[in-house]
């Protein structure tokens, strides 16, 4: 966590134990630097599931629009980094012939690869973004409210090394929760990034009162 830094406001939770950071509202600027894994770690001690997924329509409703926006019935090989406590990983399951999903905290790996333990094509790691980008390449990639917890140089290497692995005519699709409240770093401007590298296409572009999603196709 970091005090006195003036994209953050650091507060506590009700108990006192758990660092919270978030980003002031307004400010449209990424991080300076990624939020921490000890960050995330707390949120999954606190917390079996920190953001309600399972539980939150919102969530439920952003799956579901997600999967129907697919341009594909079927994937050769799909990736999902921070894939959280695996959710969609498990919505997404079927629609793949091999799928790997990553998150940086070991519980909610743990959780995921519980979540898909009766899907022998899914694999389940641990991986800290950018760092740990995977071998080999894939038709699918699918990065759910991720992107604005990096900060601008680790975002830059993550879209970089997620469109290196792209192969071409597949899909990068996105999406991520866009604050309505003002300029804050959010869904819009991670995707706009997202957006510009090369090579990419528009297929999607959803934008509602709750998150904005995009699928991106390579052109071939
Ligand atoms: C809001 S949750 C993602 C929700 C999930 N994608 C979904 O759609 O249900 C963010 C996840 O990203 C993981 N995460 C944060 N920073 C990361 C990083 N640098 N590398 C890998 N995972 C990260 C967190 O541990 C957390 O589980």
């Amino acid at each position: 966590m970091r005090a006195g830094n003036p994209l953050y406001r650091s507060v506590r939770d009700p108990t006192g134990t758990i660092p919270v950071v978030t980003r002031a509202q307004g400010d449209p600027s990424p991080p300076d630097r990624s939020v921490s894994l000890e960050h995330f770690i707390g949120m999954y001690e606190a917390k079996t599931d920190p953001w309600d997924n399972a539980t939150k329509w919102s969530d439920q409703r952003k799956y579901a629009v997600t999967t129907a926006s697919l341009l594909r019935p079927r994937y050769r090989r799909a990736y999902e980094p921070g894939c959280a406590v695996g959710l969609f990983t498990r919505q997404l399951a079927p629609r793949c012939d091999e799928l790997l999903a990553v998150d940086a905290v070991p519980e909610a790996v743990r959780q995921a690869a519980a979540a898909v333990s009766d899907f022998p094509h899914v694999t389940v790691e641990q991986a800290i973004l950018p760092a740990d980008l995977p071998a080999g390449t894939f038709d699918l990639i699918v990065i759910g409210d991720l992107l604005y917890y990096l900060s601008a140089g680790d975002l830059a290497a993550l879209l970089r090394g997620l469109r290196e692995r792209l192969e071409p005519g597949g899909e990068i699709v996105a999406m991520h929760y866009r604050d309505r409240s003002g300029a804050t770093w959010d869904g819009a401007h991670v995707h706009d990034e997202l957006a510009a590298l090369p090579g990419l296409e528009s297929a999607v572009h959803h934008d509602d009162e709750w998150f904005v999603l995009d699928v991106l196709k390579l052109r071939r």
